[in-house]
């Protein structure tokens, strides 16, 4: 019988689980709304709202699965990678009541909790299997051998999937993050409107930048060229005009576009290894295209797919909880001189 308290804090999402044998008996996640104004997370605003939230946070946590401290056997906490203010409070907050009440520390890579999140429901996937995991700062595709055991043989030689969208929002006036907003409108769009380009990148890596600057031209035209020239620039009112009337339209093709980027490289992916337990994980992994797409491929390719469920998508301590506990059964533990890092190696 373990129960672990998990802690994530590497970004713009404060967040505390507890996880029993494997089980996730809660998993609150406070969000912050003070980086909307400002178009992106915004590092000390984070790490303050961190310091407000993570005690009610952990509190919610514990009452939720009716746990009380005493209860637990373990505290794992994301170590890696995020922003390192955001991440120090979490890291701190969870080496102190690790010394408090004396029970052992588990070190999280926040990427590879990405990954085992789909381990947390059932059906779950067999070993090996792939996941692609797409959030807001990583595009990867994982071989997964066994919780502990994976690497990354697929990965954005620019910006990840997430920043794709919502630099793509921002471009169209939309707040931040713009990932779910595109979702939104594709859903009554029509994909086929407008075709951005794919890249031609070799291997399983991936590229975002071209697709971006692409559509920085389309709307700098106002939808007048697929090709950008000076005689086709439009007015600030025109292009405010193109937007609004055709939001629904573009939103759906850019999403479309990045959908197919990311499925072509997965596909090529199971055809080199041979795995047909195909995962997906990370923020980008709640677009409900993306799930879509594939399901469809799964059918069409025979792969069985799994998909966590939405609250464990994108940033959340479930994650952390699942990873600890496959951590605590290999006796994989930190001791308290660990200290949060914005980049590691996994
Ligand atoms: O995994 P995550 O919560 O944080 C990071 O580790 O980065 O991912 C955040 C990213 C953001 O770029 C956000 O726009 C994107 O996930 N995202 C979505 C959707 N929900 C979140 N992108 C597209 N469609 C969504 N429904
Ligand atoms: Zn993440």
């Amino acid at each position: 019988m373990i129960t672990i308290l998990a802690i994530e804090s590497s970004c713009d999402e404060t967040s505390a689980a507890v996880c029993h044998d494997g089980i996730i008996l809660s998993n609150i996640i406070a969000g912050q709304k003070v980086h909307e104004q400002y178009g992106g997370v915004v590092p000390e605003l984070a790490s303050r709202a961190h310091m407000q939230n993570i005690v009610p946070v952990v509190d919610t946590a514990l009452q939720t699965a009716k746990i009380k401290l005493s209860d637990i056997h373990a505290i794992a906490f994301t170590q890696s990678p995020g922003l390192i203010g955001s991440l120090l409070v979490g890291a701190q907050f969870a080496k102190s009541l690790a010394l408090a009440l004396d029970i052992p520390l588990i070190a999280v890579h926040h990427m590879q909790a990405h990954v085992l999140a789909n381990l947390i429901d059932d059906p779950k996937p067999s070993f090996p299997f792939l996941c692609l995991t797409v959030s807001g700062g990583h595009t990867q595709i994982v071989l997964c051998e066994s919780p502990m055991n994976m690497k990354v043989i697929g990965e954005t030689i620019d910006d990840a999937a997430g920043e794709a969208f919502d630099k793509s929002a921002k471009l169209l006036g939309l707040p931040y993050p713009g990932g779910p907003l595109i979702d939104k409108y594709a859903k009554e769009g029509n994909p086929d409107r407008f075709k951005f380009p794919e890249p031609q990148i070799p291997g399983l890596n991936f590229s975002f930048s071209g697709v971006k600057t692409s559509i920085l031209y389309f709307l700098q035209n106002a939808g007048k060229s697929t090709i950008y020239k000076e005689e086709f620039a439009a007015t600030e009112e025109e292009k405010k005009d193109f937007i609004q009337n055709n939001l629904n339209d573009i939103c759906a093709s850019i999403q479309q576009r990045i959908i197919s980027i990311l499925l072509n490289k997965l596909k090529k992916a199971t055809l080199q290894t041979g795995i047909k337990d195909i995962c997906i994980a990370g923020g980008v992994s709640a677009n409900s295209g993306l799930r879509q797409a594939l399901k469809e491929a799964g059918e069409k390719y025979n792969w069985n797919t799994f998909i966590p469920a939405f609250q464990y998508c994108t940033d959340n301590a479930g994650m952390i909880a699942i990873t600890g506990y496959y951590k605590y059964l290999s006796s994989n533990f930190a001791d308290l001189s660990v200290s949060a890092s914005a980049r590691a190696e996994w």
